[in-house]
């Protein structure tokens, strides 16, 4: 799938915008705050209806305007589709596809495929379990509705079971109310538990011949799922962590505090890897996504590579450049020398500079 054009108005700090994308390789270069990731963000949000940063729509929409447009069109398996998104301050934000308006978000779903790679996504392994999930969810949101849906309503019963460990404290009706949260959030969370392990084990069938390639061997990695429950079920992991939860007024058990681990042959890299060890593994995770996604979707999904070069050296650069040069890619750095000196072909270059894009081409 590729993504033809990018229309904007009145988004971030773009008046206005139009760019048409070479199906290979897009260079977006210029100094920093001036608007690259701004463009890729859009991007990301036409296909996915959400900020890669995770800002909310209000944010999105130009300082002083009340509306944001973002027109996308994109292709898939030779039919064009346009997108369209209608940013508002104060209400929910309106989507269609050519033209018909969609009447849930999640009717966008499945048009197209982003996988986002920024330089957090370096620090992946190094951070905390929070972005070790996001990371997940990001991924299966896109590729599987029914995940995107079971999670919402997960997160909803979490909310929710959180707000009444808050309100009514130790009251003696709290405990027949929790039973019937827990009822649900078991049977949402050991969906949601399920599908991330069937997804770690399609990436370790992935990774380690990645991971063996950009260490030139010299180590085996592993990626194992750690439920917070450990080895008990959900349910009953629940019942045990039930005074504590009224003593915190929080749950403290179930996927949304769940982790994964990656080892390099039995060592934890989260907590003894080396930066370095820490880094290649997080890019070792990241190709694997679109290995990945691309055997679930059976087609290419467009890349983007916000800034990432420059903090990769030349071996993995290279790695990185060589394995992506069947997809459509959008790249952002700061200066087009990074690709002086590679065999990689370059086949479009704007130039950003304060919310204004010069096509060099
Ligand atoms: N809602 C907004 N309205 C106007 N300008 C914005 C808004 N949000 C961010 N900006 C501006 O966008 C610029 C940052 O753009 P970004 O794409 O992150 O830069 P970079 O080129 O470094 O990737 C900053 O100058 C910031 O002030
Ligand atoms: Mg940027």
């Amino acid at each position: 799938m590729k993504i033809k054009s990018l229309k904007l108005k009145n988004y971030r700090n773009y008046d206005l915008l139009k760019l048409d994308f070479d199906d290979a390789a897009n260079i977006f270069y210029g100094d920093n705050a001036q608007g690259k990731t701004n463009i890729l963000e859009a991007v990301y949000l036409s296909g996915t209806t959400k900020s890669h940063r995770g800002t909310k729509d209000r944010d999105l929409i130009q300082f002083g305007n009340e509306e944001s447009h973002i027109e996308a069109v994109v292709e898939k398996k030779g039919i064009e589709y346009q997108l369209d998104m209608h940013l508002k301050k104060n209400s929910p934000k309106g989507i269609a596809v050519n033209k018909i308006p969609l009447r849930k978000a999640s009717e966008l779903f499945g048009i197209i495929n982003f996988v986002f790679f920024s330089p957090e996504d370096l620090n992946i392994i190094k951070d905390g379990p929070s972005e070790r999930r996001r990371f997940i969810d990001m991924e299966l949101s896109q590729l599987d509705r029914v995940y995107l849906s079971d999670l919402y309503n997960y997160n909803r019963i979490v909310n929710q079971r959180n707000h009444l460990l808050k309100d009514m404290g130790n009251s003696g009706k709290i405990a027949d109310t929790l039973d019937i949260w827990d009822l649900q959030l078991v049977q949402y969370g050991n969906k949601i538990i399920e599908r991330r392990k069937e997804f770690i084990k399609q990436v370790n069938e992935i990774i380690s011949f990645i991971h063996k390639k950009l260490t030139g061997s010299r180590e085996d990695i592993q990626v194992i799922y750690e439920p917070s429950n450990g080895s008990l079920a959900l349910e009953q992991a629940l019942i045990k962590n039930r005074d504590r939860d009224l003593r915190i007024k929080s749950t403290s058990v179930g996927p949304h505090r769940d982790d994964i681990c990656l080892l390099a042959g039995d060592l934890d890299i989260r907590r003894f890897g080396s930066q370095g060890q820490q880094r290649t593994a997080a890019l070792s995770l990241k190709l694997s996504e679109i290995e990945l996604v691309k055997q679930a979707i059976n087609d290419t999904p467009v890349l983007l590579l916000d800034d990432v070069l420059s903090e990769l050296d030349k071996h993995r650069q290279n790695y990185l450049l060589d394995s992506i040069n069947d997809i459509q890619t959008l790249i952002t750095c700061t200066g087009v020398e990074d690709f002086v000196n590679h065999r990689f072909s370059i086949n479009k270059v704007f130039h950003v500079q304060g919310g204004q894009v010069m096509d060099e081409n």
